[in-house]
């Protein structure tokens, strides 16, 4: 998967844009900075922004072509992130140290979503927040009218409501919903789209 994302990636233009993701621009604008982690970051355009405003930033992501292009757009950008290359499967950052993590467009198969996005519960803070926008499983009528519209083709890659609820049972949702959106991230995300969107509180200790 991660020579598919490399070859994805290796471009000069940023494959997703370099400005971040609507739905984490605003949510994050509406929270005290803190440290924030972003699993699956791709090319940096959250990272950057949250660094921007004032967030100490943690990423990964398993493309080092990802990873150099998000440095390249941190350092013009004026600010610092740190950005491991690493898997879900295999991250290991210490428990309680991340007040936000945000899971912008990560898409992984059953069982390893439900698997890896309850690995990152423990990592979050007290009372610290997930924030979650990925594509919802009507997308594929998008995606078959638009080549552009972005997002795995396979449905058990793309999420519903009822599998959000699941996975993070036991936080409290503040913020759950399908909505119908128009993107414009970059050639990847473009046009018409079906997302999913959730805010969930960790108040499990
Ligand atoms: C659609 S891109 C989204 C990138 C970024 N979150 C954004 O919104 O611009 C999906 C990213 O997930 C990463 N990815 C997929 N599976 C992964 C895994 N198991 N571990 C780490 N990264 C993964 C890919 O390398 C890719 O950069």
């Amino acid at each position: 998967m991660s020579k598919f994302w490399n070859e994805r990636y290796d471009t000069d233009k940023y494959v997703y844009g370099v400005e971040p993701n609507h739905f984490f621009k605003e949510s994050i604008l509406h929270l005290p900075a803190g440290n924030i982690l972003l699993p699956a970051e791709g090319e940096g355009r959250n990272a950057v922004f949250a660094a921007q405003n004032g967030w100490t930033v943690e990423a990964f992501d398993q493309s080092e072509i990802a990873q150099k292009k998000a440095f390249d757009l941190a350092k013009k950008s004026g600010v610092r992130i740190n950005y491991r290359i690493d898997r879900f499967e295999t991250i290991d950052y210490p428990v309680e140290q991340f007040d936000v993590i945000a899971l912008i467009y990560a898409h992984l198969p059953s069982p390893e979503k439900t698997i890896y996005f309850r690995k990152l519960l423990p990592l979050l803070k007290k009372g610290g927040y997930i924030l979650f926008e990925g594509f919802s499983k009507d997308h594929r009528i998008f995606q078959e009218q638009n080549k552009s519209a972005g997002g795995p083709k396979e449905i058990d890659m793309l999420y519903s409501k009822g599998e959000l609820s699941e996975i993070f049972q036991g936080t409290k949702i503040i913020l759950l919903e399908q909505c119908l959106i128009s993107l414009d991230e970059g050639v990847g995300h473009n046009g018409s789209a079906s997302v999913i969107r959730m805010i969930a509180q960790n108040t499990s200790f």
